[in-house]
């Protein structure tokens, strides 16, 4: 296709911002030959600092780099977005209760939700970042009853990434020989990374491990608490991993995924594992043609069930928290 893709980014001055753009100029996001323009938006303070990036990226001199708009305007922003990568939000700063949290996001999200209803795309697709991801997701797609409720999707990637990676430490297996690992629920500590399906070199996971007191003690809460774990050690937050993760998570909505493996995104809930419709859950899915599906027909045990309970009842939680504030 020679008419590049239009891909916005918000935050594009932040940490992650710094570590994505690059990486979507230089063909990784949507595919070696797909040319992609980017619309950076950030708040008006920040409009230098993403000028600085924008130079940046000029002097890669990427072939696939069409153009580079910068704005603090979300109509602007989101004009004619084939892609929109939400990672500006408003962080949990000390003494913030969750109420307060989620009615500054609201103050992001809503407006952006109507511009993208307003100025995107028909084939808009999108990806919440920015925490609370999920709930702002929902936030977002209220806020665009145009848009097709299935293209507002949260990342939950990163953490299915961290996962792949602490069952292989754990297993000595290569992280590529694992398949069909799944995150269920919200991208929060009560997340449930779930390896009941998944299969290492083709055997059944959990059963390779064979220790159900390391899923449950150090496994599970390892990936969990793992953001935490980061900005303990680094002083600061993932940044590059979870540009790596948002790369991963559009690439495999626009590009498929492969024959017998499957990813984890937060997506509107059919009700499908008794996850209240509409709720913007993790689940396993495949993606093909540029849309996903969820991986029907999976035995919940015991173990899981209370596991992805507890977490839905989470992102319940929150929505009542929305709507309380006429958000959704
Ligand atoms: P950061 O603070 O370095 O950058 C955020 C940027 O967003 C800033 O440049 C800020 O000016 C901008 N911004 C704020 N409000 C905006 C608005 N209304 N419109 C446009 N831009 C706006 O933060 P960082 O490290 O880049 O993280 C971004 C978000 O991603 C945070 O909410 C963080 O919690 C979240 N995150 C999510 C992960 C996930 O797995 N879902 C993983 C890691 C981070």
């Amino acid at each position: 296709p020679d008419s590049p893709v239009t891909v916005t980014v918000t935050g594009a001055a932040g940490q992650i911002g710094y570590a994505l753009l690059f990486r979507i100029a230089s063909g990784q996001l949507l595919g070696p030959d797909v040319p992609v323009r980017l619309r950076l938006l950030e708040i008006t303070p920040a409009l230098g600092a993403a000028e600085g990036t924008a130079m940046e990226l000029d002097d890669c001199a990427f072939p696939l780099l069409r153009g580079i708009d910068i704005t603090d305007d979300p109509n602007v922003a989101f004009a004619g977005a084939n892609v929109a990568l939400l990672v500006g939000a408003r962080p949990r700063t000390k003494g913030m209760e969750r109420g307060d949290l989620l009615e500054a996001n609201g103050g992001i999200f809503k407006p952006q939700g109507k511009a993208i209803n307003d100025n995107a795309a028909d084939d808009i697709k999108v990806l919440v970042v920015g925490n609370p991801a999920n709930t702002n997701a929902l936030i977002a797609r209220a806020a665009a009853p145009d848009v097709p409720a299935e293209r507002f999707t949260a990342m939950t990637r990163l953490d299915h990434n961290r996962a792949l990676s602490q069952l292989a430490k754990k297993t000595g297996a290569a992280v590529g020989d694992i398949k069909k690992l799944t995150i269920w629920g919200n991208h929060s500590a009560t997340q449930y990374p779930d390896v009941f399906h998944a299969e290492i070199a083709g055997k059944n996971a959990a059963e390779v491990v064979n220790d159900e007191k390391w899923l449950a003690d150090e496994f599970i809460p390892t990936v969990a608490k793992r953001g935490a774990a980061i900005i303990e050690a680094r002083g600061a937050s993932s940044a590059a991993s979870a540009a790596n993760a948002a790369v991963d998570h559009v690439h495999s909505w626009v590009n498929g995924t492969p024959q017998g493996d499957w990813v984890s995104m937060g997506i509107p809930s059919d009700g499908s594992y008794g996850v209240p419709e509409g709720l913007i859950s993790s689940y396993p899915v495949t993606c093909a043609g540029g849309s996903y599906e969820i991986v029907q027909g999976l035995t919940v045990n015991e173990f899981s069930r209370a596991r992805i309970d507890a977490s839905v009842q989470e992102l319940a939680e929150e929505r009542e928290a929305v709507r309380a504030l006429g958000l959704v």
